[in-house]
């Protein structure tokens, strides 16, 4: 669901990959480079350069991380969502989430890396996952907020994943982005409906609107002048439209959309400038930013012991699937001996 871009390098495993092929594979280099500039799609079985898996893996793993520690602060609601049908809402939309990480984590796995490879590294704190969810979710207001600003983002950031040159990517981004739409629309709803009530529901939902802005702003990932693995990303096809680019147009597409909730934008900067037919805006904490991707935001350790915990919990329903599926196998082969 969310995004930071997906080019923020995961910690060192030591490996080294080479970034130019052997001689040996020029020919298949040159059939690779031909069909990514016909903007044609790469498929599973087709030979792809090593720096070119490598850089899907890890986008497609941490875009898999982000979307199943996603659920955590929004699951911290459900128990107290203020009605049955808020409730509802919730769980399907914490459910929606736990299906995105899956038909990501089948995606990568396409490329030769297992759902436990890219799990111990998620748990062992080695990968990377969006910084959005190392905040905290202090009031039902910021759930509102959730689905509106961060994944009104994610949208923003998807959208051109559905024309990723990788085709399992790509696939799996359609449906993902049908849900986030759904994400996105019962936010702002739920939002729409706490800003006709009470004068302290109003301020809650402007002090959510604060505390989430900026954040959300920085999901976009560092600016392109900042961002040297873009380049790559862009001929490879893999991303389709900068950083700063997607930025402007959230920017552009969430201003009259405040207008109409009745809330302020946190940026004295913020402007219409009829010279760029663009919103100007200002200037974004990138230390902030980097802190907490590097592991120091507010909720990093509680957000990753969490999910261990219950990566853990689960192992007995892990080892009932695997046992039910040995039975049924020996089952099937005694039926057909
Ligand atoms: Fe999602
Ligand atoms: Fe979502």
């Amino acid at each position: 669901m969310y995004t930071q871009s997906f080019n923020v390098p995961d910690a060192p495993d030591g490996k080294t990959v080479p970034l130019a092929p052997s001689k040996e594979d020029a020919a298949l280099q040159a059939a690779f480079d031909t069909r990514i500039d016909a903007d044609g799609r790469i498929e599973p079985q087709d030979w792809m350069p090593e720096a070119y898996r490598k850089t899907l893996v890890r986008q497609i793993s941490q875009h898999a991380h982000s979307e199943i520690v996603g659920m955590l602060p929004e699951g911290n609601w459900i128990s107290r969502a203020p009605s049955l049908k808020r409730k509802a809402i919730l769980i399907a939309k914490v459910q929606d989430e736990g299906g995105h990480g899956l038909y990501l984590y089948s995606a990568a796995e396409t490329l030769g890396t297992s759902r436990d490879q890219m799990l111990e590294g998620l748990h062992s704190g080695r990968a990377k996952y969006s910084s959005i969810f190392n905040y905290p979710t202090l009031t039902w207001a910021d759930v509102g907020v959730i689905g509106w600003l961060v994944d009104g983002a994610a949208i923003m950031n998807q959208i051109p994943l559905c024309r990723c040159s990788y085709g399992p990517y790509a696939r799996a981004m359609v449906r993902v982005c049908k849900e986030e739409s759904f994400h996105q629309r019962q936010g702002y709803e739920a939002l729409l409906v706490m800003m006709t009530g009470t004068e302290e529901q109003k301020a809650m939902v402007q002090d959510a609107v604060d505390r989430w802005w900026w954040k959300c702003l920085a999901m976009f990932g560092p600016p392109d002048a900042d961002s040297p693995n873009s380049a790559q990303g862009m001929r490879w096809g893999i991303k389709r439209v900068s950083n700063d680019d997607l930025r402007q147009k959230f920017v552009d597409a969430t201003v009259p959309q405040a207008k109409v909730l009745g809330v302020t934008l946190p940026d004295p900067d913020l402007k219409w400038n009829e010279e760029r037919q663009h919103h100007d805006y200002g200037r974004i904490d990138w230390n902030e930013f980097w802190e907490t991707v590097n592991g120091n935001g507010p909720c990093n350790k509680e957000r990753l012991a969490t999910r261990v915990k219950a990566h853990n919990d689960g192992q007995w329903v892990r080892d009932a699937a695997l046992a039910h599926a040995r039975k049924q196998q020996s089952r099937n082969m005694k039926e057909a001996a």
